[in-house]
């Protein structure tokens, strides 16, 4: 089983899209997949219609172990595509997660999937805390979105220096290029520039397109939704890189 993450501390910068269309992408390549949306406000849940959070079911009880992480699955939403909807308990994962000490608690949440899923897909939500410290130490991969301006490049430089400080492995950070318009002078500039300014840069630019937004409308991956569009053949090449660093 093989864990990636679309994280980044900034909000807003297509982590969501990515996380919904490459699980999808995967799914439908045969890889056994499970999505799940680790922040509460639940954007995930907005791409793939119809999976609501499980009602009744507490975080307390999945990291006390009563309830098993199964009871929170939705199973098949599409063929092979599994997905944990956020949950509004899970808004106290940090807090729960700091009154732990005994390891990390992700990596035995995730445990007991092992079997039977091939890849685990986290949509992270935008904080740097301790739920995203688990994060970076389970994952094998953690892809990065960068919208192409000097401040998100900022923000990446100081993501990169916050994991090689907490010995995170800085190595499985992957930038690639999010919201990308052509128009823009910068945009051009910094995507060239991405290999020089970013270690360990996927050659990816999802383009900025109205398309995308309209996922969150009708609910669906972008496969589903225009397979045509030029933003669609750029999620089909972020799967593919994916793809290739993990198998
Ligand atoms: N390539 C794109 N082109 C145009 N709009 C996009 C693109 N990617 C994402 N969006 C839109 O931008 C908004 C934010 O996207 P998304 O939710 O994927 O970002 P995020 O990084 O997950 O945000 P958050 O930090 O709040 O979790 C959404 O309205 C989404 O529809
Ligand atoms: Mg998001």
């Amino acid at each position: 089983m093989r864990i990636i993450a679309f994280y980044s501390p900034k909000g807003g910068v297509g982590k969501t899209a990515a996380a919904v269309n490459v699980a999808y992408l995967a799914s439908k390549d045969n890889c056994q997949t499970l999505l799940w949306d680790l922040d509460p406000q639940g954007a995930s849940s907005f791409y793939l219609s119809g999976a609501e959070p499980l009602k009744g079911n507490k975080l307390s009880k999945l990291l006390e172990g009563k309830s098993p992480i199964a009871t929170f699955i939705h199973s098949d939403v599409y063929p092979r595509l599994d997905f944990i909807p956020a949950h509004s308990s899970f808004r106290n994962f940090d807090i729960k997660l700091d009154q732990e000490t005994d390891g990390n608690q992700l990596k035995k949440l995730l445990a007991p999937l092992s079997e039977e899923t091939s890849l685990v897909i986290l949509d992270c939500p935008p904080t740097l805390s301790r739920l995203t410290e688990q994060v970076l130490e389970v994952a094998d991969q953690v892809y990065v979105p960068l919208v192409p301006t000097w401040l998100s490049m900022n923000s990446w430089n100081q993501l990169h220096d916050f994991a090689k400080s907490k010995k995170l492995g800085v190595k499985k950070l992957r930038p690639f290029f999010s919201m990308v318009d052509r128009r823009k002078k910068l945009h051009q500039e910094l995507v060239k520039r991405g290999p020089e300014l970013t270690a360990n840069c996927l050659d990816v630019a999802i383009p900025y397109a109205s398309v995308v937004e309209r996922m969150g409308e009708e609910g669906q991956p972008l496969e589903k939704l225009d397979a045509k569009s030029t933003a669609a053949g750029a999620y089909r090449q972020l799967w593919a890189s994916i793809k290739k660093d993990l198998w």
